[in-house]
């Protein structure tokens, strides 16, 4: 049974709605071509997807799907206008379609399943014959930030990767991609760097950075016996402040990784 975060509606609507393909999926520019339909695995609310089908054009289409109902509903709405775009709830493993797509992507998705051999050979029945898969992660061990942010948000910080490892998510599956690739059969298979370094006075780094304290507002961990729900509510108070006075940077490490069906 994989485990999604419970996440507050409204923070992470907004959060994923800030998200673009120039800023982050900028890797995946180069294979995109005008005609192409591609399916966009966990799209969240589109806002990657839309930008995305710009390029693919009229001629091309992109399908997203997320098993989140409201980041759906709002993507729905938002890019209504985007006629080559179809933004479906559904669960990749239970979600299937008759058409035969050129390009699966999925950024930050695996990261949340405990079976990520199972996703990407679920990714393969969608594609057509020579049909390409890109996945984008993270491996959350290797997040850094200068200066170090304070106590309570490391021990948090420390809490949810463990929270993350006992529901059997891999924290550094950004390494591993390549090896899940080769175990669900897909060749010719390509290792991209795509970090993210978010650096004062950059656009948007107070929310970027501020990441931390959205997934802090989920109160998860405390049902859970991770965390006291003081200690949670100390790491959201100590690293806001700390965002707005002390923060230089934050890189979050992640890699792209291609393969051909
Ligand atoms: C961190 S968000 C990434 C959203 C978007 N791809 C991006 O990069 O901004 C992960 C998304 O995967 C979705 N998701 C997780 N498991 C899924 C599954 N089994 N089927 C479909 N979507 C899933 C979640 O609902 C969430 O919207």
């Amino acid at each position: 049974m994989n485990k999604n975060i419970k996440r507050d509606g409204d923070t992470s609507t907004k959060l994923f709605d800030n998200r673009s393909l120039q800023t982050d999926y900028s890797t995946l520019i180069p294979i995109l071509k005008p005609g192409m339909r591609v399916l966009d695995v966990g799209c969240g609310t589109g806002a990657i997807s839309k930008d995305i089908a710009a390029i693919v054009g009229p001629q091309g289409s992109v399908t997203g799907i997320d098993n989140t109902a409201h980041f759906i509903e709002s993507g729905k709405e938002t890019y209504q206008a985007v006629k080559n775009l179809e933004l479906i709830y559904a669960d990749v493993f239970q979600f299937d379609t008759t058409e035969k797509f050129d390009l699966v992507v999925s950024a930050r998705v695996l990261q949340w399943l405990n079976n990520p051999v199972e996703a990407l050979t679920r990714f393969k029945h969608f594609l057509r014959p020579g049909g390409q898969i890109s996945v984008l992660d993270y491996n959350h061990e290797l997040l850094s930030w200068a200066p170090s942010p304070p106590e309570s948000m490391l021990q948090f910080y420390a809490t949810f990767l463990r929270w993350r490892a006992d529901a059997g998510m891999n924290n550094h599956i950004a390494e591993d991609l390549s090896s899940y690739f080769a175990e669900a059969g897909l060749k010719n298979i390509q290792v991209f760097n795509a970090d993210e370094v978010y650096t004062k006075g950059q656009d948007n780094f107070i929310p970027r950075v501020g990441i931390w304290s959205k997934v802090a507002v989920s109160t998860q961990m405390v049902e859970e016996g991770y965390i006291s729900n003081n200690d949670r509510l100390k790491a959201i108070e100590d690293y806001d402040n700390w965002v707005n006075r002390e923060a230089e940077s934050m890189t979050m490490v992640l890699k792209e990784v291609r393969g051909l069906v």
